[in-house]
């Protein structure tokens, strides 16, 4: 939907006063349910029933929170409470995906089931719905949770902008996410559907034989004309021209003042529901392991997580002994009980190749690979290294704000690719750290440490001897729920104070300093002290390795205001972090306001003239407020605190008249509203910038396997001014690319271009790639980027699902149930011309799964499914996917008679008429 003010769809839903040149907006609170809430609806439902099905697997009681759901509910009663920011964070990406939508395609009527685009808005939604499960198959989360957001914008516009819910349907449509089935009940083209409303009154402007022949129409819709095929409904609404022209008014159902308004709740609740059939459909097809993991919830048999251990590492000869010390880390890491990491990445590189990057959910797997990495050539330190083309591969390659470690001790040799670097850096917000063995090169060094700096990483310079000791580091980032309080980076060095606020959330805390011999006193809320050079004093221990100085502060901690007295004439940096269940995350987004008003998130940087923007949302629950968001430059005093306004979700939109010159973080305070009001402090760990030049791309059509993809793009450097901007471009995968080094800046400030990019043939469908285009501004004083993520899919031909066949039930239940067993067995095959059975898992049942599969004579392959379980679980639903993701469920009863004698049949039942099937197991 594209409808401003009442819109059901958008995020946010605003409007906006003029003051001189700057806008201010305000919060509708409105009664209506938003694009937002029913796609959190669906996912908080979807993911309960996720948890509830493992824990019946593994034998455990689950327990549904009371009450509507919520992330932080959930995760307790799902026993992942370390994934609890991952997971909202996913949610975060899905939703302002998903009102992406609204801003990318405002005029696209198939993106809004608008205009009768019944078959091309399905087409929309079947395609994308391929092209996520092909990215979750291959890692690229990001990617999909992308396509899953725009398609689930399309999916729950059709329940407002059709006539599906007039038509007295009050369950999901499956035809609009199979594109199997046969989509016929739509009406004539040059059929009437709608006669004029009364009044402000639309209650029955639908035709009744519409109705009675259960036809389905959608509103018509136009910002600028007035004319819409004859006796067409309309969308409804002031900003809907053709609403105006006969059969005038509308029928949408978008806010509950839209010209159905009356409907708009059943709307919503249909809507929602199918937005859970979705999600089903792909859990069905990923598996509910990397469907939780395209949550943002990382869990294994081991591990609830949502740590990733990042090594990347040079394997050049001098790092033979490193390399052994990161196999005995590796080990420990892998072997302990807690905090163990759910997704393993290693990089190698040494003097004339990096990667390829691997990564592994599996520890063992990470061991063996760790420990067949093999040193090689002359050892020689003053080699050039290709350490930021790996690091560049790390960076794409793991979630945003992860934790990456470098170990090298040699110079790089790709230093051009700085820029990229520090872009991705921005852009992942994750965390850098370097530990550099003897590094001799103090250009290296410097190149490293402004590297580890602007992430809010350590660069540690150390002995081979001490590195053993340094790797702490690496274990104390393995901590979930890490949050800054402070951090502070002193160039040229100066003797200061600094305070924070320690509030009763954090559990643990842990101060870094680095620099050439820094001596500071840290002092805690009650006034106790400790030096620098007391090992271990009343405050805790501190450990000096090499630069890096390391305060492990002694847990229950003193709440309230904490200071460190920091003495040196040379740089030093100041980190504190803490073990937290609060934290923000927060990107720069774009506030449009035309065709209607919204916001998209600004992958590039921040611009330096002009207003701000940002999305902020903090974890913890919804007794957590914030109060202030403050930008603050790095070095320096300047500081601009933004104005805040909640939303409906309890996310913030920040607004801040100007940004800091130079590199600056945000910091953020608020209360706590569950520990009387407490006040807390968090920062961010990168730092930020701004750019006098904006670069933009545009990333529409498909990309097939074997061939090119067309990025356009601009560059925009304001103010008329002229002259040749230059042009850098990186993709993650290598991929051959034909982009201009430079483009002229034309009139108007604008420089456009094109690049394209040539995926090879062998690649795998789902394949994501991450591309940053660079410009710098003309006379090349600063640079701006912007990061596209594109993906790779190969055409879907396979589109139905695979069938079951029962073979015989083997039931005796009567009884005492624990101690009798039932056993079906079944065939299950994908047909002729199918892309095979991938996946077989059983639901709703523990039991012992056998599957086998046979070369069917037909030419195709069947499978042969046995399962063997307890009494106790009466029914069974078997899910069973093809290779490209369609998914068949089939319904087995241990019930003797009424199973043997429905057993003859083929039990299909496809996935989407589970919400039957669910009724019939309660
Ligand atoms: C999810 O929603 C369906 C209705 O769409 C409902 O029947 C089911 O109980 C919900 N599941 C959970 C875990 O809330
Ligand atoms: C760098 O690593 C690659 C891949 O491991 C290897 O083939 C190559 O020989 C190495 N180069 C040197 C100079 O050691
Ligand atoms: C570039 O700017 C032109 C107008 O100057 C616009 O039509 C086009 O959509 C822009 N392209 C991108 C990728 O932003
Ligand atoms: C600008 O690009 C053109 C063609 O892409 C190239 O021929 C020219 O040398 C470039 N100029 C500079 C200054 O890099
Ligand atoms: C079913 O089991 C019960 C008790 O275990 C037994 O008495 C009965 O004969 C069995 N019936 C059949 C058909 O096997
Ligand atoms: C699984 O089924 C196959 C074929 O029916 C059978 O040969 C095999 O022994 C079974 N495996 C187990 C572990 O039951
Ligand atoms: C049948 O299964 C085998 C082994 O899993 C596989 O290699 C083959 O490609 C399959 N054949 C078809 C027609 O799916």
């Amino acid at each position: 939907m594209r409808l401003h003010t009442q819109s059901f769809i958008t995020l946010l839903t605003l409007t906006l006063a003029l003051t001189g040149t700057l806008y201010a907006f305000k919060l509708i609170s409105s009664d209506s349910m938003t694009h937002d809430d029913i796609t959190t609806a669906a996912i908080l439902n979807t993911t309960a029933d996720v948890c509830r099905a493992l824990a019946e697997q593994e034998g455990r009681d689950f327990v549904l929170p009371e009450g509507s759901l919520s992330v932080q509910s959930l995760s307790k009663a799902c026993l992942f409470t370390d994934s609890v920011k991952a997971f909202q964070v996913a949610i975060g990406v899905i939703s302002l995906r998903n009102a992406f939508v609204d801003l990318r395609h405002v005029l696209d009527e198939e993106y809004h089931f608008d205009d009768e685009s019944f078959v091309r808005g399905r087409r929309l939604i079947t395609r994308g719905l391929a092209a996520a499960k092909a990215n979750v198959k291959q890692g690229s989360l990001r990617a999909a949770q992308q396509a899953i957001g725009e398609i689930m914008h399309t999916l729950q516009d059709f329940y407002s902008h059709s006539n599906w819910i007039e038509l007295g349907n009050r369950a999901a449509f499956s035809t609009l996410i199979r594109a199997d089935l046969a989509f016929d009940n739509i009406a004539d083209s040059n059929t009437p559907t709608c006669r004029n409303c009364v009044g402000d009154n639309c209650d029955n402007n639908v035709l009744e034989s519409i109705i009675a022949g259960q036809k389905l129409t959608s509103g018509y819709f136009s910002l600028t004309s007035f004319s819409k095929p004859q006796g067409k409904c309309s969308h409804g609404g002031s900003a809907d021209l053709t609403s105006q022209t006969e059969p005038r008014g509308g029928i949408n159902k978008d806010a509950v003042d839209s010209a159905h308004g009356s409907l708009h709740a059943d709307a919503a609740r249909v809507a929602t529901a199918a937005t859970s059939q979705l999600l089903q459909d792909i859990r069905g097809a990923v598996g509910d392991e990397d469907f939780l993991r395209l949550m943002g919830i990382s869990r294994s048999p081991t591990s609830s997580s949502s740590l990733v251990l990042c090594f990347v590492v040079d394997t050049t000869a001098s790092m033979a002994s490193v390399v052994t010390e990161l196999r005995s880390l590796a080990a420990t890491v892998v072997s302990s009980q807690s905090n163990k990491p759910s997704v393993y990445v290693l990089v190698p590189f040494n003097g004339t190749s990096f990667g390829p990057m691997m990564r592994t959910g599996d520890s063992d797997v990470f061991l063996s690979q760790i420990n067949t990495l093999s040193v090689s050539g002359a050892g020689n330190r003053s080699e050039p290294r290709q350490g930021l083309s790996a690091l560049l591969q790390a960076l794409a390659g793991v979630p945003d704000s992860s934790e990456i470690f470098v170990f090298t001790d040699g110079p790089p040799g790709d230093s051009h690719l700085e820029s990229t670097v520090t872009a991705l850096i921005e852009n992942t917000k994750s965390v850098v750290n370097f530990l550099l063995t003897d590094l001799s090169s103090a250009e290296a060094g410097d190149l490293y440490r402004s590297l580890a700096q602007l992430s809010g990483g350590q660069a540690v310079g150390v002995t081979e001897q001490q590195l053993s000791q340094a790797l702490s580091l690496v274990s104390d980032s393995l901590s979930p729920a890490l949050a800054t309080l402070i951090q502070v980076v002193r160039n040229p060095g100066a003797s200061e104070t600094f305070s924070f606020t320690v509030d009763s959330s954090v559990q643990t805390l842990l101060v870094y300093v680095t620099g050439d011999s820094p001596t500071f006193t840290i002092t805690s809320a009650s006034g106790a002290t400790q030096r620098s050079q007391e090992a271990s004093g009343r405050l805790g221990s501190i450990q000096n390795v090499g630069n890096l100085h390391t305060v492990r502060l002694t847990s229950p901690l003193q709440t309230g205001q904490w200071q460190i007295s920091v003495v040196s004439s040379q740089p030093y940096t100041l980190k504190a972090i803490g073990e937290s269940t609060i934290d923000f995350f927060f990107e720069f987004v774009e506030v449009i306001q035309d065709p209607q008003p919204g916001f998209t998130v600004l992958d590039s940087r921040p611009q330096a003239a002009g207003d701000a923007s940002l999305s902020v949302s903090v974890t913890g629950g919804s007794a957590v407020k914030v109060t202030e968001v403050t930008a603050t430059q790095v070095s320096g005093s300047g500081a601009v605190r933004g104005t805040l306004e909640q939303t409906a979700t309890g996310d913030y939109l920040v607004t801040m008249r100007g940004l800091p010159a130079g590199r600056f973080f945000l910091q953020l305070r608020g209360l706590n509203s569950s520990a009387s009001n407490e006040v807390f402090q968090r920062q961010s760990s990168t730092q930020l910038i701004t750019s006098t030049v904006a670069v933009s791309a545009q990333d529409d059509g498909d990309w097939r396997p074997g061939t090119d993809f067309s990025v356009p793009f601009n560059v925009t450097v304001g103010n008329g001014a002229g002259g040749t901007v230059v042009v850098r471009h990186l993709n993650d995968r290598g991929f051959a690319t034909s982009f201009p080094s430079n483009l002229t800046v034309g009139s108007g400030g604008i420089a456009e271009g094109s690049g394209t990019l040539s995926a090879p043939s062998d690649t795998a469908s789902g394949t994501g790639v991450v591309l940053v285009i660079e410009a710098d501004s003309p006379g090349s004083a600063d640079f701006n980027y912007v990061l596209v993520r594109l993906t790779v899919t190969a055409e879907v031909t396979d589109i139905t699902a695979p069938t079951c066949e029962m073979v015989s039930v083997n039931a005796n239940c009567t009884g005492n149930c624990s101690l009798q067993m039932w056993e079906f067995t079944a065939t299950v095959s994908d047909g002729p011309g199918g892309s095979g059975v991938e996946r077989v898992s059983v639901r709703e049942a523990r039991g012992t799964l056998n599957t086998t599969t046979v070369l069917g004579g037909a030419g195709f392959n069947v499978t042969l499914v046995s399962f063997t379980t307890t009494c106790c679980f009466g029914e069974v639903v078997l899910v069973v996917a093809d290779a490209v993701g369609n998914v068949g469920t089939c319904f087995i009863s241990s019930d003797g008679g009424r199973t043997l004698s429905l057993s003859l049949l083929p039990l299909w039942v496809s996935m989407v008429s589970l919400t039957v099937a669910t009724t019939l197991y309660s």
